[in-house]
């Protein structure tokens, strides 16, 4: 490894978060609303895409800068044709610990031996409720849960270790908290909740619709026992908790009610090539277009940790009013997440 990039903060960059398409087959309310993500919507051209090559490239920068763990994001990752082709090549690159890829799990059921063959450990898998009509309305295309089951026990037979995400909306699934977590332990399967984050402008966020850990966990007691776990590493996202049996853990993430900013070591990648250093930065910086006019490793090195140094982020700690309304943000569907 070359000198590490730390940023204003002296947060070290650590983790990448890549979105390899911005194209999706569902249309999560909360994320792709379909008036808005219709058949007219100009989502990004083959030619506008980095390719595997590109994008190893820049992997392999960020590696000699520090990065250790690499996200596979999209929109629907799956939908990127070859995708294992390229886990195999971040597989391997030196100083790449981790790789994992977030997932709508409709594609598993062809997908995940070859995912696993190319060197992918784990997985996370959306599902937002488990009862039939109310999934097939919060995916906007009608999918039953049966589906994306279908594919977490796809990536399990296949020997990927899975965890669930689910995303709670006051109002909306609520209702599925306890029977999320009964499928969950009966399956071996780490569920994490997620508070309900303002990213992008297309998905009608406001504060009213948060759930916070604080009354996911009010829930939960009433049916469960469960103690804290110590984090796995600097940085981790979810606060994790373990039954009272020892089998299953939960995790929650709570980007609302307690920001974890001051530990945030993750640069993003978009589809299109921009780098960004906040889930809610305003704008990226085009890596693309230095890749593309014919720089060298070095200088590729030079220009990520160029931006690393400047970053001064911490949107979810400095989160109010005013910025839920006027700040610009970008949609989760281009950066992933
Ligand atoms: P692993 O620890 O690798 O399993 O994944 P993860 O929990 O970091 O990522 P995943 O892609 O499953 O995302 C879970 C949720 O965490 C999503 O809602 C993400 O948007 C959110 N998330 C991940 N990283 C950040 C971050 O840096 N800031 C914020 N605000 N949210 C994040
Ligand atoms: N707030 C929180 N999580 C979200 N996700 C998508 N949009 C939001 C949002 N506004 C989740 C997806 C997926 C992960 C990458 O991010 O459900 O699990
Ligand atoms: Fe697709 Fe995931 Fe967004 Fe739903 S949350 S529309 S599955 S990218
Ligand atoms: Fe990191 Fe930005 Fe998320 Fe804070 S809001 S944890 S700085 S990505």
């Amino acid at each position: 490894m070359n000198e590490a990039a730390i940023d204003q903060y002296s947060r070290p960059l650590k983790d990448l978060r890549i979105s390899v398409t911005d194209r999706c087959n569902f249309r999560c309310r909360y994320c792709m609303p379909a008036e808005i993500y219709g058949p007219d919507f100009p989502f990004l051209k083959h030619s506008e895409i980095l390719t595997f090559e590109e994008i190893e490239r820049i992997v392999n920068a960020s590696a000699q800068l520090g990065v250790e763990k690499v996200k596979i994001t999209g929109g629907e990752p799956l939908l990127r044709k070859q995708l294992p082709e390229l886990i195999h090549k971040l597989f391997n690159i030196e100083g790449i610990r981790d790789i994992g890829l977030t997932t709508n799990g409709m594609l598993l059921p062809n997908l995940a031996a070859k995912l696993k063959s190319a060197g992918l450990k784990r997985i996370n898998v959306s599902l937002d409720a488990i009862d039939e009509e109310l999934f097939a309305k919060m995916n906007g295309v009608g999918i039953s849960p049966e589906n994306v089951k279908k594919g977490i026990r796809a990536a399990q037979q296949a020997g990927l270790q899975v965890k669930v995400n689910m995303v709670v909306q006051k109002g909306i699934n609520e209702s599925e908290i306890v029977p999320m977590a009964d499928y969950c332990r009966d399956n071996n399967l780490t569920l994490r909740f997620i508070e309900f984050m303002d990213v992008g402008t297309s998905n009608g966020w406001n504060w009213d619709q948060i759930v916070t850990k604080k009354e996911i966990m009010a829930k939960l007691i009433e049916h469960f026992e469960f103690n804290p776990l110590d984090a796995n590493y600097y940085g981790e996202v979810a606060k994790r908790y373990q039954y009272d049996d020892q089998t299953t853990e939960i995790g929650f993430i709570t980007s609302v009610s307690e920001s974890f900013c001051s530990t945030c070591t993750r640069g993003r990648l978009s589809a299109d090539g921009k780098i960004y250093t906040c889930l809610f930065a305003e704008n990226g910086h085009d890596i693309k277009s230095f890749l593309r006019s014919g720089s060298t490793d070095a200088q590729l090195r030079e220009f990520i940790a160029g931006i690393w140094e400047k970053r001064n982020d911490r949107y979810s700690d400095e989160r109010t009013e005013e910025t839920v309304k006027n700040k610009k943000k970008i949609e989760m569907s281009y950066i992933g997440g």
